[in-house]
């Protein structure tokens, strides 16, 4: 293993809280209440936390621990497990780029949104206007065509993300486990404050049952299953490239199956309070039937609804508004930098390049790419991106994934590294390695498979019904999932002419560690 200096986080609870930062994120406060609407309230969380449990946990204290082995983000760490698959490594990175860039977009919208909430003020008792807020601040056209105009607030607001962003990473662990005391706890106290609030509202326990009870007949219908898994693995942060970055920086020390249970339950935490809080404010509303699954539409056209209900006083609601949107300020930022740290760990690792410059770099191009969805036709384009990305990108690298580790390697070399250095709970093996063998790549596939089937049964085209292009279907789509699919081969040519230079690749190798 080459030996120059790697950066490291300064303790075990900064390797922690940072990685419950990414993993809390926007998905935990609007998609998993959405989704738990959509699917029968507490059969939904039971679901869940059997996938959580099955697959998720160990998928991932598998990439943490191929991070902290080999010192290198996810395309180093499966090179020195087995060189072609340096490949699937780098569809990861790139996808998690995709992400970053229309991340920042969302990011950016909720900074308007709080900067905007005293808006709420004079809205009172006025759902109409509070629901249209929104979309008349980023000027969206709803459809794939309108690139010619610019939301100005949008820009603003989109600044200020990427300069919070670089802020925060610019100096790899070092800053990052600086910043995650903030940006971890603010928005478990902004949370606890919407959640004292909607449980003393009115309609609080019919919310809460209809969070918490278990309809049973949920469990027959096969999307509740592929929605879970979705959520378990968007929600952990996992096969995006942040945990083998996040774990490459951790020391021989760390205790990765103690560390990664720590992880996953503070994230199911919060989503849960995330769920109490939605689940009581839209009930103590009125608004518990217009709860909808996109996360979007929950937390940017529905809540407000809700909002402006809250009190009859117009000033509270706003201060409402401002938390609310403030704490899903402070859950994304720690979500957006992580997923560009992944992707700037992974490069300079490649190139043994600067990581301060190389994030800049980063940052600079993502941003650029993301004015792209902040123009009028921007929202259709970041859906249909997004949809990409999520049900088709994110679910192949984590077949792909589990097919190096589980097949291509030996998943109990992999357990032996989650396993070392911890003298409470192990992680068993027939779990372990019966997971990442056989019911991660069959879960993914399956959901791959039912995506695809889903797609053609709507007729082949996304969004079709909302105006969505197929030319937008295509780039956005395919295109993008093409591009970041072969991107190992892309890196490969650059190599190659690197090498004219005098570039020298990393010849690691996974060794086993002694016992
Ligand atoms: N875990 C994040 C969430 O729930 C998902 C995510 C992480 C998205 C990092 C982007 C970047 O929101």
């Amino acid at each position: 293993m080459s030996n120059e200096k790697r950066d490291s986080w300064g303790s075990r609870s900064q390797f922690i809280l940072a990685s419950i930062g990414s993993a809390v994120g926007l998905g935990n406060a609007w998609r998993f209440p959405g989704l738990a609407a959509k699917h029968g309230g507490g059969a939904f969380l039971l679901v869940y936390l059997l996938a959580m449990l099955v697959i998720g946990i160990p998928f991932l204290m598998m990439e943490i621990s191929i991070g902290r082995k080999m010192h290198r983000g996810v395309p180093g760490a499966l090179r020195a497990i087995k060189k072609p698959t340096e490949a699937v490594g780098w569809f990861a990175v790139s996808n998690a780029f995709v992400i970053s860039v229309y991340y920042a977009v969302v990011f950016a919208w909720v900074i308007m949104m709080a900067f905007a909430s005293f808006k709420f003020a004079g809205l009172t008792g006025d759902c109409d206007s509070a629901s249209g807020l929104w979309a008349s601040l980023i000027k969206t056209t709803g459809t794939t065509s309108g690139y010619r105009t610019i939301s100005l607030p949008v820009l603003g607001c989109l600044v200020v993300a990427w300069v919070l962003i670089y802020a925060c990473i610019r100096n790899g662990p070092n800053t990052v486990g600086k910043v995650v005391k903030y940006t971890v706890f603010l928005p478990v106290v902004c949370l606890l404050i919407l959640a004292i609030k909607g449980m003393l509202m009115p309609g609080a326990v019919a919310g809460l049952t209809k969070f918490f009870v278990p309809d049973f007949s949920s469990l027959a219908s096969a999307d509740i299953w592929i929605d879970a898994i979705g959520q378990v693995f968007y929600s952990l942060s996992i096969m995006m490239a942040i945990m083998v970055a996040y774990g490459s920086f951790l020391d021989e020390k760390s205790n990765i199956a103690t560390d990664s249970i720590i992880i996953a339950f503070s994230d199911f935490a919060i989503s849960v309070l995330s769920g109490i809080v939605l689940f009581t404010t839209m009930s103590g509303t009125g608004q518990l039937e217009n709860m909808t699954a996109s996360g979007i539409g929950t937390a940017f056209i529905v809540y407000p609804q809700s909002i402006v209900l809250l009190t009859n006083n117009g000033v509270a609601n706003a201060i409402f508004a401002f938390v609310f949107y403030f704490c899903l300020c402070t859950l994304a930022i720690d979500s957006a930098f992580s997923i560009i740290e992944g992707v700037s760990t992974a490069i300079a690792d490649k190139f043994h390049l600067s990581h301060k410059k190389t994030t800049l770099v980063l940052c600079i191009i993502a941003s650029v790419l993301s004015l792209w969805f902040i123009t009028g036709a921007g929202l259709a384009w970041l859906d249909i991106v997004d949809n990409w990305c999520n049900a088709y990108s994110l679910i192949l690298v984590g077949v792909f994934e589990a097919i190096t580790i589980g097949w291509l390697f030996d998943p109990k070399k992999v357990l032996k590294e989650v396993n070392r250095n911890t003298t409470s709970f192990k992680m068993p093996g027939w779990w372990f390695v019966i997971s990442i063998k056989f019911f991660a790549p069959i879960a993914l596939t399956g959901f791959f498979i039912w995506n695809i089937v889903t797609l053609i049964k709507s007729g082949g085209v996304y969004g079709a019904a909302d105006g969505y292009s197929v030319a937008a279907n295509i780039i956005g789509g395919w295109l993008v999932l093409g591009l970041c699919m072969f991107s190992g081969f892309i890196v490969k040519i650059v190599e190659k002419c690197a090498a004219k230079k005098g570039y020298k690749p990393d010849e690691d190798v996974w060794e086993d560690t002694a016992e």
